[in-house]
């Protein structure tokens, strides 16, 4: 199964995201600020792969220390920098913190010791996500009729995440389960990732699919095209708003107007227990350059300007469940949210 980011020998290694389909470039990352580079170039994105990502980068931040240094200036540097990386993914931020308990509980161990410690935690927060991701497929795979058409958005898989992935988890386990009969994936402007990251791993997996502009979704739901939507999340709200890639929103309001089934899907890590509602989310905005020159390629008139938002927020409301490892949550997700992850 493929890993898009993973540890070894005192280095991050990692599947450069932005060289996708056509070239498959491993990156070769050793300090913590190379990692969070990579972080805001998206050459690692998805709410879980950039927060596995930052832990590695957190255990980075000390292995090259001499015996007798202090590791704790450089391990809060690297905890700050990389918290400033990329804003709505809350993943981000619990594996920091996540990082940081473990600093915390093991710093008077001496330096040789915490560093295995911290690798091992980063490694765990790795191992955990991949194990959610399988139950979260088996789950999702059983909400779906037999010979299924789902509609999806971005890049839920393996790429966004430990491994296996989440929505395209799902998709997965339910091709396996000899459930699926189509995919359709949007591609997913401005950054494509449906079209590069998504086909590319369907290709992979042998998984038919077709892709469709973005807004072909409506005119497929109304002629009847669709079983569900399989999405996945960038930061859940204890009420179940849920913030995900840009156009997820239109999607779920087409599928409430066709009667079409809108799962969420993602592990717990992805809800944000502090927020009570989506409004106070942090959206992520982007230069403009990505709408007005995706890739390099000038698409509009010299003049014209843009605005780019990363994500949207879908209204709990318009969330039919949402899928976790640790099962189905159905409305009203408030109790069974803040009750899950007490
Ligand atoms: O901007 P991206 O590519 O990081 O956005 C990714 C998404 O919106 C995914 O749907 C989300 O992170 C879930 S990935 C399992």
């Amino acid at each position: 199964m493929l890993r898009p980011v993973y540890w070894e020998e005192g280095a991050v290694r990692l599947l450069d995201q932005t060289r996708l389909p056509h070239e498959e470039v491993w990156l070769t990352l050793t300090g913590w600020q190379e990692v969070a580079a990579a972080i805001r170039e998206m050459r690692v994105r998805g709410a879980p792969a950039i927060g596995i990502t930052a832990a590695y980068g957190l255990v980075l931040s000390v292995w090259g220390l001499s015996p007798g240094a202090d590791p704790g200036p450089p391990f809060r540097a690297a905890a700050e920098g990389l918290s400033r990386t990329r804003p709505t993914a809350v993943n981000l931020f619990w594996a920091i913190r996540r990082m940081e308990r473990a600093f915390q509980e093991h710093q008077s161990v001496g330096l040789p010791g915490l560093k295995e410690t911290l690798l091992r935690e980063a490694r765990k927060i790795h191992e955990e996500d991949i194990a959610a991701n399988r139950l979260i497929g088996e789950h999702g795979a059983r909400l779906l009729p037999p010979g299924a058409r789902v509609l999806t958005i971005c890049n839920t898989g393996a790429l966004a995440t430990g491994g296996y992935g989440t929505a395209l988890g799902v998709i997965r386990s339910a091709w396996v389960a000899g459930k699926l009969e189509l995919v359709y994936a949007c591609e997913t402007r401005p950054r494509l990732q449906g079209a590069r990251l998504t086909a590319w791993e369907l290709l992979r997996e042998g998984i038919p699919f077709k892709l469709l502009a973005d807004s072909a979704a409506g005119w497929l739901m109304a002629r009847g095209g669709a079983d569900a939507v399989l999405v996945g999340a960038d930061r859940i709200a204890v009420n179940g708003d849920t913030a995900n890639k840009i156009g997820t929103y239109t999607l779920a309001v087409l599928a409430r107007r066709h009667g079409v089934p809108f799962y969420v899907v993602a592990p717990t890590s992805t809800v944000d227990p502090d927020l009570e509602e989506g409004g106070k989310i942090p959206i992520e905005e982007r230069g403009e350059a990505e709408v007005l020159s995706p890739y390099g390629c000038r698409l509009a008139p010299e003049g014209a300007r843009a605005w780019n938002p990363a994500f949207d927020v879908t209204p709990a409301g318009l969330i039919t469940a949402i899928v976790t490892e640790r099962g189905v949550i159905s409305p009203p997700y408030h109790e069974t949210l803040s009750q899950g992850l007490a």
